[in-house]
């Protein structure tokens, strides 16, 4: 059969990651879909850029927008970021041309998801976002396909790596925040820009994502209360160790009889719990389903391999040929959530 072909826009930590998983698992893929994978075309903000992989045999497009819309792209891969801008136009280009997508951007999802779900809806193609949250946590499919039996209660959980690495490591290491935070910016962690991070921003995008698929609800980024955690000293988290807790970053998604709680707020844990003992740049989530119980997944939710490795799962089920809705079910019948007044909670 035809090779699926890529276009893939932005070339930092997680385009070069999926760069290589193309280039060495070229076998693997054809034998697991059926069907080569290659790239047609990249993009970037710069051509000269040296990426440690060789671009040479894929054509340059300067502009995101012809990227998406080429005749010799069948998934259009956006990983340079942003809400708005050239993510955003070019993911509607891509769309409205027939193409599949397959992002990494959850700030555009968190808030123009409703509209790009029933775009891509439909046009009959795929938008797909598996490393959009959690990075290497398959929670999306997880929550689309694997879970789909369950009445969802409640998902929570650790969702910014950016943080964890940060409180953890000040902790652990006694280091002041600081220093820690180049330390994560080293390992590719950051977002451009880092207070989506320490104020808890994109762990809340990644929460109000899986609220939609959890409860067939539109994405409700706006209702979501939120805190970082620029105000946490080396004191407070020695306070909390002494008493046996650790502090994380908790993001807590429920629907009650009251309407949908989203809360993403420091916490105080117990330490010996799963949440407690969760190190570094590693991701957890948490979901409750009427059926399953209780299910934990854990592992990191940045960095190139991880992140890279659920864009690939994405572009696979598209290699594959299968397409299911964006939020589990049909855009057009996720609800509007009434949002639960969670102050006092
Ligand atoms: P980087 O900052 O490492 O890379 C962004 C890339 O996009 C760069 O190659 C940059 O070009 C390119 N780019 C930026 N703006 C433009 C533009 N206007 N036109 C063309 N190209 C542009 O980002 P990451 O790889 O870390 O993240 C990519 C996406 O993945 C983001 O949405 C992020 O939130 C998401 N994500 C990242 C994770 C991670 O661990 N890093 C984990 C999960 C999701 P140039 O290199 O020339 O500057
Ligand atoms: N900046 C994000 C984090 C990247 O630290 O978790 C993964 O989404």
């Amino acid at each position: 059969s035809h090779p699926l072909r890529l276009g893939i826009a932005g070339l930092g930590t997680v385009g070069v990651g999926v760069i290589k998983i193309v280039m060495q698992h070229g076998d693997m893929l054809r034998a697991r879909s059926g069907r080569d994978i290659t790239i047609s075309a990249v993009s970037a903000r710069s051509k000269s850029k040296d990426r440690g992989v060789d671009l040479s045999n894929f054509d340059w497009e300067d502009d995101p927008v012809a990227l998406a819309t080429r005749d010799d792209v069948d998934v259009y891969v956006e990983l340079m970021g942003g809400e708005d801008g050239p993510a955003l136009a070019s993911v509607k280009a891509a769309l409205n041309a027939g193409k599949h997508v397959v992002t990494a951007n959850k700030a555009m999802l968190a808030i123009h998801g409703q509209e790009l779900a029933e775009l891509a809806e439909f046009k009959g193609v795929n938008l797909r976002f598996e490393a959009a949250v959690a990075g290497g946590i398959p929670i999306i499919k997880s929550l689309t396909e694997s879970l789909a039996g369950n009445k969802i209660t409640r998902v929570m959980g650790v969702m910014n790596g950016t943080c964890n690495y940060i409180l953890t490591r000040m902790e652990t290491a006694g280091l002041p925040y600081d220093e820690v935070f180049e330390e994560a910016n080293q390992l590719g962690y950051l977002e451009a820009d880092p207070n989506l991070d320490v104020g808890g921003i994109d762990a809340a995008h990644k929460l109000v994502l899986l609220s939609s698929i959890a409860y067939g609800t539109q994405v409700d980024f706006a209702s979501a209360q939120l805190q970082g955690i620029q105000r946490i000293s080396i004191v407070d988290i020695k306070h909390a160790a002494e008493m046996g807790y650790r502090i994380k970053l908790l993001g807590v998604s429920q629907m009650t009889d009251a309407g949908l709680i989203q809360t993403m707020r420091p916490c105080l844990v117990p330490a010996l719990s799963p949440l407690g003992l969760l190190e570094g740049g590693t991701n957890m989530v948490i979901v409750e389903g009427d059926s399953v119980g209780q299910i934990v997944l854990r592992g990191a939710g940045a960095g190139e391999g991880p992140t890279a490795s659920a864009v690939f799962g994405d572009v696979m089920d598209i290699a594959r040929g299968i397409n299911i809705p964006v939020f589990g079910i049909p855009a057009a019948q996720l609800t509007k959530s009434t949002p639960a007044d969670s102050s006092g909670e």
